[in-house]
C-alpha cells in the first residue's frame, strides 16, 4: 500500500469534521498538516474547530496552520445557518489547548511542497484561497505535487450538478471564486469531488445510516450524531461533501471520472461561483481538460468506507 502524504485544507465545518474522522481514520494517508480557511465560518471559529477535531482525535502531534481570514477579493460571508454558530453543528468539544503552528497555510503548503513533492497531495474542502495564494506564491508548485483534490463545484454532469448557494454555484467555489479561478487555471493535477455526486441520493447518508450509527453507543459515533443531527433531520440524510474528498484518495477505484475543462465564472450576476464546463467540442476538453470531475460512485463501497473508517473507526 502506497502511503500518500497530504495536506488537509479546511473550513471546518460539520462535513469537514467527517473528513477529519475519515483522513485519520485511514492508515493510507497520512496528515502531514491541518491548514485553515474562512468559509463555513470565520477563521478564527474555524481554526478553533480543527484544534477541537483533532484533540478529538489524539493527534495533536500534526500541525494547525492558520491561513485566509477572507477570500481574495469578495467580501467574507459565512453558513453559520448550516454549520450552526460554532461550525461543529450540535456538538461541543472541549476549548482546545494545543498551540497553532507558528507557520502559515501557505508557508506550510510551500514547505512540506518542496520536502515531499510528488508524494504530496492537497486536498481542499473549503474555499480556495491558501491554495491559490500557494499557487500565486510558488508558480512551480501545480508541478511540483502531485496533484489537488477538492470538494468544489456543480458541474452539471448529473441531474444533481446545479448549484446549493445559488442556481449554479456551489459554496465553495462561490464563497471565493477568484481564488478557483486561480486554482483551475494554474495547470495542478485536480481531481473535484462535486455537487453532481455529494448531493446525489445514493450517495448520501440516509436517515437509516444515521440510525445505525447512533446505535454505535460509542464516543465517536455520538460526536457524529452531535455534530449531523440537525442537517439530517432539515435535509433528510447528509451530503457527504468533503468525505468524498478524502475518500477518493483512500480509494480512487470507487469512482470514476470524467476528464473536463473547466473555468470558473467570477462577475456573473446570476453565475458567479459558477464551474462552467466546455462541451462545444470532444477535441478541446481532451486537449485542453484541467480537471477530472467524479461523476458516478460506487454507493456499497462509499458508504461503506464511511461507516467502518468515519462512523466505527
Ligand atoms: O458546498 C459544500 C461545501 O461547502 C462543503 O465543503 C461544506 O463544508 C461547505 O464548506
Ligand atoms: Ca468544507
Amino acid at each position: 500500500m502506497t502511503l500518500k502524504h497530504i495536506i488537509l485544507d479546511t473550513d471546518p465545518g460539520v462535513d469537514d469534521a467527517l473528513a477529519f474522522l475519515l483522513a485519520f481514520g485511514s492508515p493510507e494517508l497520512t496528515v502531514e498538516a491541518v491548514t485553515t480557511v474562512a468559509g463555513n465560518v470565520s477563521h478564527e471559529k474555524g481554526h478553533r474547530n480543527a484544534k477541537q477535531l483533532l484533540e478529538f482525535l489524539g493527534r495533536t502531534d500534526v500541525p494547525v496552520c492558520g491561513g485566509a481570514v477572507r477570500p481574495l477579493v469578495r467580501q467574507l460571508r459565512h453558513a453559520e445557518e448550516v454549520h450552526g454558530e460554532t461550525g461543529l453543528g450540535g456538538a461541543s468539544l472541549p476549548e482546545p489547548k494545543m498551540k497553532s503552528d507558528n507557520r502559515s497555510a501557505v508557508q506550510v503548503i510551500h514547505q512540506k511542497t518542496d520536502e515531499l513533492g510528488k508524494e504530496l497531495t492537497l486536498v481542499a474542502v473549503g474555499p480556495l484561497t491558501n491554495i491559490a495564494a500557494a499557487v500565486v506564491g510558488d508558480p512551480e508548485l501545480p508541478s511540483k505535487v502531485n496533484g489537488l483534490v477538492i470538494m468544489g463545484g456543480a458541474f452539471n454532469l448529473t441531474p444533481y450538478g446545479h448549484g446549493n448557494v445559488s442556481a449554479v454555484a456551489e459554496f465553495n467555489v462561490w464563497h471565493d471564486p477568484d481564488a478557483a479561478k486561480i486554482v483551475f487555471n494554474s495547470s495542478i493535477p485536480m481531481v473535484c469531488a462535486g455537487l453532481d455526486t455529494t448531493t446525489h441520493p445514493d450517495y448520501r447518508l440516509s436517515v437509516e445510516m444515521f440510525k445505525e450509527i447512533e446505535a454505535l453507543g460509542t464516543r465517536r459515533s455520538q460526536l457524529i450524531i452531535d455534530l449531523c443531527r440537525g442537517i439530517v433531520e432539515r435535509f433528510n440524510g447528509f451530503s457527504l461533501h468533503d468525505p468524498m474528498a478524502v475518500a477518493y484518495l483512500v480509494d480512487p477505484t470507487i469512482f470514476k471520472t470524467r476528464r473536463c475543462r473547466v473555468d470558473v465564472e467570477t462577475c456573473g450576476e446570476l453565475t458567479k461561483g459558477m464551474t462552467v464546463v466546455e462541451r462545444r467540442h470532444h477535441r478541446i476538453v481532451e486537449e485542453e481538460a484541467n480537471a477530472e470531475v467524479i461523476v458516478e460512485v460506487d454507493a456499497k463501497r462509499f458508504h461503506r468506507l464511511i461507516m467502518d473508517r468515519v462512523a466505527r473507526g
